[in-house]
């Protein structure tokens, strides 16, 4: 065979591998309305920028007359490319291939991106469209998971990883998206369960959808297992694209800088108003949000779960930075259990990866109760606690108003090594409410007096003078200064300024032992 003929036998057999399970899978797939993998892998990456691995691996089975199903590439499709000129490594499993079912090579495909990634210091991207463990390969399939999650694990914390679930994710499976740090889901045509529908039936008897049971609505909003759903494949790897452009390639590297074109002075006098006079009336912490982050524009994470609490990536002066915020607008902005487990996930995130924190906290306490007790909101409370404790990136911290008790320190108080923490002139910074405290220190004085109402009432209102103002902690240098809200911009992105050179480093361990 000459040199023309070799090369255009490769040429062949790389349009025969582009086809994956070929022309009639292909079509099954979008009929179900989603894209193949390398469809997917296309939109995702900048034009022309993406560069396949392992296109001719095949499977190496035998069982089940698997030796004559055999196609190029596998099950998988791997690779490199840029997103807005950055280089991430990608997986995309190709349901058109054995229902993207997971073999010995299709892991190991896998982890060799994987292990690109690491070595060069890259983000993985994973895309999940597949049937689990393939089922003829036996325990080969789950050392193949295996070695994907052990991979999972060493990567958490070195590079960002994002998961996309753009069809099944069942089984073991779903402890690969588990491990990274976003998972986004498509509504409608992807899911996660341990158990699908029929074991569930026979198990505890329980009738449940596969939607029911692990659509992207239920893990968005019920168990908070995914970050983001999305309406479809399009608006999903859109997504991705938005979201890496706030992180960056490393742990050793910071998120880019986007020029800012939002004047970084600019007053916003609506925040010297948002604040109602009523203390139990709520306002919308995303109007705050938007008034102070470049442009108004904020990535919210998790924003379907535990609305108590706000995280997302913003920018302020062209930095990437992340917001975790009180909303007084959802259950008063009280701390729960879930809010501590979605805001102490989002705080590490961020501080593995250099990303400083912003702050703004209203919060009226932890939420009482039986239910919140026997769920462990100790534990689960101290894990945002942790988080904020041992973060070491600059911290800024805005009191806006309610900020008592233990939820006072546990959002980024001056203690927890908080930087830079300003305070509004309409915070509270106190044990707990007047309603409280004005009940516990003068119940007798109260009961016993002609009219309790207004004995009440007095004391309430020489408690909220002595302790609900952010002076008393001013003058204890527990808050740096009491600033304008409308200038709440300009102080936050100059305290960041001044802490870009911030070194602080938690002692030599092994790891810690954060209350899990
Ligand atoms: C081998 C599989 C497969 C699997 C799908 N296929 N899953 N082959 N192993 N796990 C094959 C099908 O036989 C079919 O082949 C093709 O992929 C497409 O699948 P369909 O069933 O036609 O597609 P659809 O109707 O869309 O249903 C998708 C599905 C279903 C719901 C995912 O295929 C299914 O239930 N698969 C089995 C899921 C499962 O039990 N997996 C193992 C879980 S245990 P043809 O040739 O007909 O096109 C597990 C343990 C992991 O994963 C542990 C890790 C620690």
């Amino acid at each position: 065979m000459g040199q023309l003929e070799k090369v255009k036998e490769l040429i062949e057999l790389r349009a025969k591998a582009r086809l994956g399970g070929g022309e009639k899978r292909i079509e099954a797939q979008h009929a179900k309305g989603k894209y193949t993998a390398r469809e997917r892998i296309a939109i995702l990456v900048d034009e022309g920028s993406f560069e396949e691995f392992d296109m001719f691996v095949e499977h190496r089975s035998t069982n089940f007359g698997m030796d004559k199903q055999k196609f190029l590439g596998d099950g998988v499709v791997t690779g490199c490319g840029t997103i807005d000129g950055r280089l991430v490594y990608i997986f995309a499993q190709d349901f058109t291939v054995i229902g993207g079912s997971l073999s010995e090579t299709m892991a190991l495909k896998i982890c060799k991106v994987m292990d690109m990634a690491m070595k060069v210091g890259a983000p993985v991207i994973g895309i999940n469209d597949s049937g689990g463990a393939r089922i003829q390969e036996g325990v080969n399939a789950l050392a193949g998971y295996a070695e994907i999650f052990q991979r999972n694990i060493l990567a958490s914390g070195v590079i960002p990883q994002i998961s996309g679930i753009f069809g099944p994710c069942a089984g073991g499976a779903v402890y690969s998206p588990a491990l990274t740090d976003f998972t986004l889901m498509t509504e409608g045509t992807s899911y996660m369960f341990l158990t699908g529908p029929k074991v569930v039936k026979t198990v505890t008897g329980e009738d449940v959808t596969q939607e029911e049971l692990g659509g992207a609505s239920v893990h968005t909003t019920k168990s908070g297992v995914a970050h983001f759903s999305v309406a479809n494949e399009d608006d999903g790897l859109a997504l991705i694209r938005h979201l890496y452009s706030f992180l960056p390639q490393n742990n050793m590297e910071e998120a880019p800088r986007k020029e800012c074109t939002d004047p970084i002075a600019r007053m916003e006098d609506s925040l010297n108003e948002i604040i109602p006079d009523n203390p139990n009336k709520p306002y919308d912490m995303f109007d705050v949000i938007g008034a102070v982050v470049d442009n108004g524009e904020f990535l919210e994470v998790h924003g379907n779960y535990a609305k108590n609490i706000i995280i997302g990536f913003a920018r302020m002066n062209g930095q990437s930075v992340g917001v975790v915020a009180n909303q007084p607008k959802y259950l008063a902005g009280v701390l729960d259990i879930n809010a501590s487990r979605k805001a102490a996930r989002f705080v590490r995130f961020c501080d593995a990866f250099n990303i400083p924190l912003v702050t703004l906290v209203d919060v009226p306490g932890f939420l009482p109760g039986t239910g919140q007790e026997y769920g462990g909101v100790i534990t689960h409370g101290a894990k945002l606690l942790y988080a904020y404790g041992e973060a070491t990136v600059p911290k800024v911290t805005v009191t806006l108003r309610k900020s008592y008790g233990g939820s006072h320190i546990v959002m980024s108080c001056k203690q927890l090594r908080g930087d830079i923490n300003y305070a509004w002139p309409t915070a509270e910074i106190a044990v707990m409410g007047a309603d409280g405290a004005a009940e516990v220190l003068y119940a007798k004085e109260i009961k016993d007096s002609a009219n309790p109402a207004e004995a009440l009432a007095a004391k309430k209102e020489e408690y909220n003078k002595l302790f609900c103002n952010p002076f008393n902690a001013a003058r204890y240098g527990y808050i740096d200064d009491v600033i304008e809200p409308r200038n709440t911009r300009f102080r936050v992105i100059r305290a960041l300024e001044q802490l870009r050179t911030k070194k602080q480093v938690n002692p030599a361990k092994k790891h810690d032992n954060l209350p899990l």
